[in-house]
């Protein structure tokens, strides 16, 4: 009998030493079929709490929570099996101290087996980010637009055209690499302090919104694909076009149930038939 070697899923140091070799691949995913469809193209895959307003309607990702990002995980785990599987630490759940977000992490993990977790935050993480790291837990950053803190900053903008912010981006960017994380994303932020957070760092930037400078790109899938259309911001492009192929599918079934053409012969159980 002969052994088949089994196939090794991406780890985040795999991912960090993709590092200058080539662009880094990522989108989000957060069911099953989908991860399985993007799995064998993907680097990453991010589970992130953005599925509060992709899947759920949620108008921000504030109300998220851990057992939300513990059931999407699971189901992206079971459907994948290249790509490194990351998850969203959600809001509230480690913003408090290193060990609540130690015990937070250290059970997404566990319940999903995912390979690392992502967090936002800048300086005020660092400690966090440095406490996971040196425990065994892979830690992704999350600097520029950080959308948890949508009370606290009024919006989703782009960020570092002035000095200060410019400067704010990259001294948190800077902390969270120097605490040991193996990647971040950079969200929202003009091309220059990309570019140059990028070419500074050991971790592997992840940029959305924020140019190909980045050693990476992540979309939200939903959004590459075409199904969220409530808004499009401009760094988003649709690879896709499913919303309105969805809305015909619909319309097609609706039509052919009143017409009673669907369910038709082929789609019918009957007695079977005797052989004589
Ligand atoms: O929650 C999320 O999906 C994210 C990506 C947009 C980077 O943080």
């Amino acid at each position: 009998m002969s052994v088949q070697p089994q196939q090794k899923r991406r780890t985040a140091a795999s991912i960090q030493a993709l590092k200058g070799a080539r662009p880094v691949v990522c989108l989000t995913a957060y069911t099953a079929p989908i991860a399985k469809l993007l799995d064998p193209h993907c680097d990453l895959l991010l589970v992130g709490d953005s599925l509060g307003m992709v899947v759920y309607g949620m108008e921000s990702t504030v109300s998220v929570t851990v057992e939300m990002m513990i059931a999407h995980g699971q189901a992206v785990m079971r459907a994948s099996k290249e790509a490194c599987v990351v998850v969203d630490l959600p809001f509230g759940s480690y913003q408090e101290s290193k060990e609540q977000a130690f015990r937070t992490a250290a059970r997404i993990m566990k319940e999903t087996g995912a390979s690392a977790v992502k967090l936002e935050g800048g300086e005020e993480m660092a400690e966090t980010v440095a406490f996971l790291s040196s425990r065994g837990i892979p830690v992704m950053g999350h600097v520029g637009l950080m959308p948890q803190l949508v009370n606290a900053t009024g919006g989703y903008r782009s960020l570092g055209r002035s000095d200060a912010e410019a400067e704010k981006i990259r001294r948190d960017a800077c902390a969270i690499d120097d605490a040991g994380a193996f990647s971040m994303v950079i969200e929202g932020t003009i091309e220059p302090v990309a570019r140059d957070i990028s070419a500074g760092l050991k971790a592997v930037t992840i940029g959305i919104g924020a140019s190909a400078a980045c050693d990476g790109q992540v979309l939200v899938s939903d959004d590459m694909l075409g199904v969220f259309t409530t808004f499009k911001p401009r760094f988003v492009k649709h690879f896709a076009n499913l919303a309105p192929e969805i809305s015909a599918a619909a319309a097609a079934y609706a039509e052919e149930v009143k017409a009673r053409t669907f369910p038709g012969e082929d789609h019918t159980f009957q007695m079977k038939r005797q052989k004589l």
